[in-house]
């Protein structure tokens, strides 16, 4: 929305949100305090606040005034009840579109942003429809424009996508849309299609590009039982302008709030029209990155003697992946759970993510003594009394850490686990350090 805003002068955009506090950070005159890091937004939001981008709590009256409504709420998944563990829950979606029904004035245009399962225009025209049973003067079209940014590059991602994706069926109302974003996006970049391809084509990007993780990361492991090195392979595979270079790191498993949530969410449609086959096809892209995390855990116990109980081991990055200060389901998580299962004394290190989160995450505060972890301040304090530094996200300075100082104040024999093979091996290798680089044979 701050980007519209940013790029179209002519239209005022109000972000409204029944959450005070949120509003309040987004309010914050210091840009450092708004809620979401994402390099570039405070500069966007610095242009466009107060101008024609407005943070408010007035849900009602800002739906009133709108001739287009984005709903952009998230869809987590199920956690009970029908579909528990895959379904996503559609609960704010649904108390979304009763606001709208209620508050919308005249026509409006109401835009599903958020990532839903297909079919679910279907249920917001019913709402919409339910409450306009004479017309009373008002009316809806419903249009799916899901979004397609990633997290860390979402202002170059919304300034020039690959694709804007408008499905629907009122012309009129799809070219409302079309018009907005064609002040800044070319003209044939900009797809339509009906709402149920749109709907669906988001789930099958995020399926798709998560599966290729999954893919490299299965040949990862392949790799170093063979002596093969999956930096090589994929860039050899990579060359085939079939398969194409980009989405071929191995790693510690993906993470973010929607790899998984979609995938589940499109093996449980699979299921529900009787397509056992797909689920079972597209459930297994998410068994193989669960299979990793775990792997990686498994991995540094073993290497350490078979125990870490008792031993410091410095974790270098938290965030699902570097340039944010998103947890949401981080391989980190799980890697660090299974670590302080086993006894592990943990230094975790990223430049973003707050100490209360990792408590959140961890499902435990900071602490001393086996199975406990602390947050500290950089690599040195990562790495002091360490028997081990295991790298989980990829953040820039870990590519320049001074190897010989850190190992001095390592416990030997001492490891790096680099699960995204960020660091340079060579130089911590000469340092007098163990290393394990993830796919390397
Ligand atoms: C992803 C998609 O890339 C976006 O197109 C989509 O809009 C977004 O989900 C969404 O549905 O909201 P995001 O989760 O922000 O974006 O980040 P990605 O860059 O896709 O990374 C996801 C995970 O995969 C991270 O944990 C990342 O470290 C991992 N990854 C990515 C790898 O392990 N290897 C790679 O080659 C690429």
């Amino acid at each position: 929305m701050a980007v519209i805003a940013d790029r179209c002068l002519e239209v005022q955009v109000t972000v409204v949100d029944l959450n005070a506090e949120r509003i309040a950070a987004w309010n914050d005159p210091d840009f450092s305090k708004l809620p979401v890091y994402e390099p570039g937004l405070d500069g966007v939001v610095a242009r466009a606040r107060g101008r024609n981008l407005h943070f408010s709590t007035a849900v009602d009256e800002a739906i009133g005034e709108a001739d287009m409504v984005f709903i952009s709420v998230n869809t987590p998944t199920k956690t009970r009840g029908l579909g528990a563990g895959q379904a996503s829950d559609l609960k704010w979606v649904e108390a979304s579109a009763r606001s709208v029904a209620r508050a919308a004035r005249g026509h409006t245009i109401v835009v599903e942003k958020s990532t839903l399962p297909v079919r679910t225009a279907e249920v917001i025209q019913k709402i919409l429809a339910a409450a306009t049973p004479n017309g009373d003067g008002r009316s809806f079209s419903v249009l799916s424009n899901p979004e397609f940014l990633a997290e860390g590059t979402a202002i170059p991602d919304l300034e020039q996508p690959d694709r804007v994706l408008i499905g629907g069926e009122d012309p009129a109302a799809i070219a409302a849309l079309a018009g907005v974003y064609g002040q800044w996006v070319p003209s044939d970049r900009i797809l339509t299609t009906n709402l149920w391809s749109s709907e669906l084509s988001k789930l099958t990007a995020n399926a798709f590009l998560a599966q290729r993780i999954s893919s490299i990361n299965g040949i990862a492991a392949f790799c170093e039982a063979t002596g093969a090195d999956v930096r090589e392979v994929a860039k050899a595979i990579g060359a085939d302008s079939r398969i194409g270079p980009k989405f071929l790191q191995a790693g510690p498993g993906f993470g973010g709030s929607c790899f998984q949530k979609d995938i589940l969410n499109l093996v449980y449609l699979c299921r529900h029209y009787g397509l056992e086959e797909v689920a079972a096809y597209w459930e297994q892209v998410v068994a193989l990155n669960h299979w990793q995390q775990r792997r990686i855990a498994r991995l540094v116990v073993t290497r350490l003697f078979g125990t870490v109980t008792g031993k410091r081991i410095g974790v270098l990055g938290f965030a699902f992946k570097a340039d944010t200060n998103d947890t949401r389901e981080s391989p980190a998580i799980r890697v660090c759970q299974d670590l302080l299962e086993e006894g592990a004394i943990l230094q975790i290190l990223d430049p973003k993510v707050p100490e209360g989160q990792i408590t959140a995450d961890l499902g435990q505060p900071a602490g001393t003594g086996e199975g406990s972890w602390q947050q500290v301040a950089d690599v040195q304090q990562a790495a002091s009394g360490a028997d081990a530094l295991l790298l989980l996200t990829e953040w820039q300075q870990f590519a320049g850490i001074d190897w010989p100082e850190v190992a001095a104040v390592m416990r030997q024999p001492a490891w790096l686990f680099d699960a995204r093979a960020r660091a340079d091996g060579a130089a911590a290798r000469a340092a007098g350090l163990n290393v394990w680089t993830v796919g390397e044979g």
